[in-house]
């Protein structure tokens, strides 16, 4: 087979770190520790090679995937779709609510139980916090959490952390900054928590009524890791070496006259930038709804759309992984 590419081989796990993933649902990122995370960027930096070179890979062949969102996505969704793809599996996309049988009032644990009759993991966005645990107890096959409520967004915060590590080279030492609506904001909530198996300084971002909630920031204080708060960006751009910025939730607000009063709240231009240091990382979970002004993204060190390509590798890793197949 001279000169013609063929895929890359892939590491296998190791015993313990196969037992964290293979068969496991993916519901929270409390169920990590610092070697799953380094055995994952391994895989994602694999898959990331084998996309360059030849683009697929037929690791998941025959297998089958059950996309299901009860709330609106553009990047989850379809980098899972494209993930499962690129492993050469193939997909049924269910965008929950509006075209199958949940707006007849099926409920979320005779879904799951019928999906899996059909496929080998589910994916699942909802609504409720919780929503994908409950999912995973009638589910005999892995159920990978796409985001439940203002709860967690672990496969998110996955790809996040993996984008500190690629952008900066490692993630220890550094200064983390999140901003924005840290309240409901369900990514941020993943990122704190993965955040403290290193040994990184964190500082929240927010006005009053976005803060984190109470019960996560004692969760962090307990962890041991430093915390601070502040309602100003001004305070941290200097030395931060990741700024985190996030959308104010509208969905979540009960009264839309709170949501006004705190949208514009933050806005990243190219004049603060210029007060950051030359080496940082300016992420964004994405769709921004102009916390970041688009004059910034020429910036080198606006890391977003490499952070949406990394969400591909993550998930490529994570589906190969609770498969037994890396
Ligand atoms: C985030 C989400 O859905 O929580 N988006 C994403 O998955 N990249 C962030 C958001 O909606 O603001």
């Amino acid at each position: 087979m001279a000169g013609e590419k063929s895929a890359p081989k892939i590491v296998g796990l190791t015993p313990d770190r196969r037992q964290s993933f293979y068969g496991r649902d993916i519901v929270s990122v409390k169920q990590f520790s610092r070697d799953d995370l380094t055995y994952i960027f391994g895989v994602a930096d694999e898959m990331r090679s084998i996309v360059k070179r030849v683009g697929a890979t037929d690791l998941l062949k025959g297998y089958v995937l059950a996309n299901l969102f009860y709330e609106p996505s553009t990047r989850t969704s379809s980098s899972f779709i494209a993930a499962m793809q690129r492993l050469g599996g193939s997909v049924i996309p269910i965008h929950g609510v509006q075209y199958s049988s949940v707006s007849k009032g099926e409920s979320l644990p005779d879904t799951i139980r019928t999906l899996e009759c059909y496929a080998d993991v589910i994916v699942l966005r909802h609504p409720e916090v919780g929503a994908s645990e409950v999912a995973a107890r009638y589910a005999s096959k892995p159920v990978i959490s796409a985001g439940d409520g203002v709860g967690e967004h672990p496969t998110q915060g996955l790809l996040d952390i993996y984008t500190i590590y690629t952008e900066l080279g490692t993630i220890d030492g550094l200064h983390v900054a999140m901003v924005g609506d840290l309240k409901n904001g369900r990514t941020v909530h993943s990122l704190a928590r993965l955040l403290c198996l290193y040994d990184t300084k964190m500082t929240f971002v927010s006005p009053e009524i976005l803060r984190l909630p109470p019960a996560l920031k004692e969760e962090l204080i307990q962890a041991g890791r430093p915390i601070a708060e502040t309602a100003r960006v001004e305070d941290v751009i200097e030395t931060v070496d990741v700024l985190y910025v996030t959308r104010v939730q509208k969905e979540r607000f009960a009264d839309l006259r709170e949501y006004e009063a705190v949208k514009g709240y933050y806005e990243i231009t190219p004049a603060l930038m210029e007060r950051a240091k030359e080496r940082m990382a300016l992420m964004h979970p994405l769709p921004r709804v102009g916390e970041i002004h688009y004059d910034v993204d020429d910036d080198p060190r606006a890391a977003y759309f490499r952070q949406v390509e990394n969400g591909l590798y993550i998930r490529m890793a994570l589906l190969a992984a609770v498969l037994g197949k890396v």
